[in-house]
């Protein structure tokens, strides 16, 4: 049997546009949990355990984060997630905002941050990382703001043209790139909405309601980790923390994006 042929089967079996694509309100968890918790967001409380850490010394050192530079100057915090990822001079890397913070952690407060680059998810049910609270509370502070992902330096640009490399690139077994699931309007998996990501209104409608409280897994997520498991979608081997591909294929979304409301922490399913 012709594989390529199977594969397609089974991709437009999984893909499939749904004739109706309505899915009535009875049958979406998520509307009802909307209906039950109204416009309360439980990232909120994500967020107060990010600012408690935010005003806590910590580290070897014993020092706040109140040092970091996020790109609009040493602890300026409001309005800096909407301008992320960003080139920064004193690394000679676009950072998003959860490489910046490791960075900080690691030179402003000496920690070792090494575990938490290694795994920077909590695990279902367990508190949520540093990192996860942190950047649930720094993206808060540019909600209400337009997104706004410079593109000045080369660096910056480069980041956006490789993100949209990756972003059509096929791979894996089952040749799949982010634009097979996302780059056709209306599709969607069982009960989800498939954003079409490689256009502006599209990444508009995504990119500023990340990091996101997952009602499915209890916690708040970042953009990290949504680039990481959709990753595990494409069957890709897994996708490093902070690489260079994150921040490219982050880049490359919130430019599409740039204009749009920040409204993180968002809830999702
Ligand atoms: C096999 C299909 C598939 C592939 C391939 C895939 N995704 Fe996804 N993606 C999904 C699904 C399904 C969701 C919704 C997930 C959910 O709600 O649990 C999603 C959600 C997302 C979202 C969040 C949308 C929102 O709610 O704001 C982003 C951003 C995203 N994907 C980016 C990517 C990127 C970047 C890639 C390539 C590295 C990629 N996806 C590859 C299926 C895929």
């Amino acid at each position: 049997m012709n594989l390529r042929a199977s594969f397609g089967f089974g991709l437009a079996l999984l893909l499939g546009v749904a004739p109706g694509a309505a899915v009535a309100e009875e049958e979406n968890p998520f509307a009802e949990y909307r209906a039950m918790f109204g416009d309360d967001n439980p990232a909120e409380l994500v967020e107060m355990q990010g600012e408690e850490l935010w005003n806590t010394p910590g580290g070897p050192k014993q020092v706040t984060l109140a040092g970091c530079d996020f790109g609009l100057g040493a602890g300026v915090i409001a309005g800096a997630y909407a301008q992320l990822p960003r080139y920064f001079a004193d690394t000679g890397k676009v950072m998003d905002l959860e490489t910046r913070l490791l960075h900080c952690m690691e030179t402003l407060q000496g920690m070792d941050v090494s575990a938490l680059r290694k795994k920077p998810y909590s695990d279902q049910g367990q508190p949520q990382t540093e990192l996860e609270s942190l950047s649930a509370y720094i993206a808060a502070q540019s909600r209400g703001m337009p997104v706004a992902v410079p593109q000045t330096h080369p660096l910056e640009r480069q980041a956006f043209a490789d993100g949209a490399k990756f972003f059509n690139l096929r791979a894996g077994p089952h040749d799949f790139s982010c634009a097979t699931c996302h780059s056709q309007n209306g599709k969607r998996i069982r009960l989800q909405a498939l954003p079409q990501l490689n256009t502006v209104e599209g990444a508009r409608t995504s990119f500023g309601t990340w990091p996101a409280y997952r009602i499915a897994q209890g916690a708040v997520r970042t953009i990290e980790w949504r680039m990481a498991d959709c990753a595990r979608q494409q069957r890709l081997p897994g996708l490093v923390h902070g690489s260079k591909v994150a921040i490219d294929l982050i880049t490359y979304l919130g430019v599409q994006a740039n204009g749009a409301e920040m409204t993180a922490p968002g809830l999702k399913r």
